[in-house]
């Protein structure tokens, strides 16, 4: 069991596959990409799965989460998360993707034992989406998140990242998707990780605002509907719908106090904090051969950087960006 010094127990983990992706969204990474983690540095498969057996498990961290990058840029998934899900004391196993190569993937995932899966989509409008991702092809994710729905991958998340004066026009098209169809919306305030002019000029929009906009339309009741991992989002439902739609404010909320996660980069280095520069090498130590008893005492260790509480990072340079820690 691992609980940090705060008294906080850690049970999840968010690994990220690749820190690629095919898409560039314009708060997430430059239209000319980042400096890729070279493959050879990359954890492999077996090496996923061995840390995972010898020390994350038997730590008790038993949610997983997989992300990017794109995770789905990963060859051979399917096969990863089937030998992932097998793993004995695996409670749930979730998946964020940006839903471009979905279709194609969502029945064999859901046959290789993956449980849930989130789209992040910020756009409903084509032109529009194609410009916050520079270039990306939204009928492609639709198809995606229909595909997901249909092989009872439950729940299907769409993130939405709010970013002022770009789709901020968009939050009841979003809510009245969830009338007719089973999707989870979930608006996230834009976090200001990464480059500090884009957000500097944008600020973010709170979620109350968004709260009080849907509920002049719609109505909103609290959700009663159990929909599993839902964090720190604060859940609602439009009478009647078939979806809910959650709220995520990491701006003007603050989630340490009750923050259960840890992260493990696509080179294999765990971090604590997503807003801190930390990093802990377990790739290295397991390429080095070292014991499951070491590795897990790594972790341990790692758990000294997870602040009582952030400070974004105040007077940081940029270690990390999101797509390179895995959101
Ligand atoms: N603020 C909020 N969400 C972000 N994401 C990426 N960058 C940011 C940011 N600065 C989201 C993606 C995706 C998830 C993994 O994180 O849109 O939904
Ligand atoms: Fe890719 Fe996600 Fe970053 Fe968009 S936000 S560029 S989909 S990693």
């Amino acid at each position: 069991m691992l609980i940090d010094a705060h008294d906080r127990r850690i049970t999840y983990l968010r690994l990220s596959l690749t820190d690629r992706c095919n898409l560039r969204c314009q708060y997430c990474m430059p239209a000319e990409g980042l400096n890729w983690i070279p493959h050879e540095a990359v954890l492999q498969d077996d090496e996923i799965v061995t840390l995972l057996e010898t020390v994350f498990l038997p730590l008790g961290l038993q949610k997983l989460r997989l992300t990017g990058g794109e995770p789905l840029l990963r060859k051979g998934l399917p096969d990863l998360v089937s030998r992932i899900a097998a793993l004995p004391g695996m409670t749930d196993l979730a998946l964020t993707t940006n839903g471009i190569y979905l279709a194609g993937l969502a029945e064999r995932l859901r046959a290789a034992g993956l449980q849930r899966i989130n789209v992040s989509l910020d756009s409903l409008k084509p032109e529009r989406f194609a410009e916050i991702t520079r270039g990306g092809d939204i009928e492609k994710v639709r198809q995606g998140i229909a595909r997901a729905v249909a092989a009872g991958l439950d729940p299907v998340k769409v993130n939405m990242v709010v970013i002022p004066g770009t789709n901020d026009d968009e939050i009841l098209d979003f809510a009245e998707w969830t009338l007719s169809e089973k999707v989870h919306v979930r608006f996230i305030e834009m976090m200001h990780v990464g480059d500090r002019n884009f957000f500097e000029e944008r600020k973010y929009v709170p979620v109350e605002a968004l709260i009080t906009t849907i509920r002049e339309r719609h109505g909103l009741d609290v959700g009663t509907q159990p929909v599993t991992g839902n964090g720190p989002a604060r859940i609602f439902q439009i009478p009647g719908a078939l979806g809910t739609i959650g709220f995520i404010s990491p701006m003007s909320h603050t989630f340490c106090d009750t923050c259960n996660r840890i992260r493990l980069t696509a080179d294999g280095q765990i971090k604590a904090c997503l807003m801190r520069p930390e990093e802990q090498d377990l790739l290295g130590l397991l390429r080095r051969g070292a014991s499951p008893e070491e590795m897990q005492q790594l972790v341990r260790n790692s758990l000294g950087s997870k602040p009582e509480h952030h400070d974004w990072g105040a007077g940081l340079p940029i270690h990390r960006t999101m797509s390179q820690i895995g959101g």
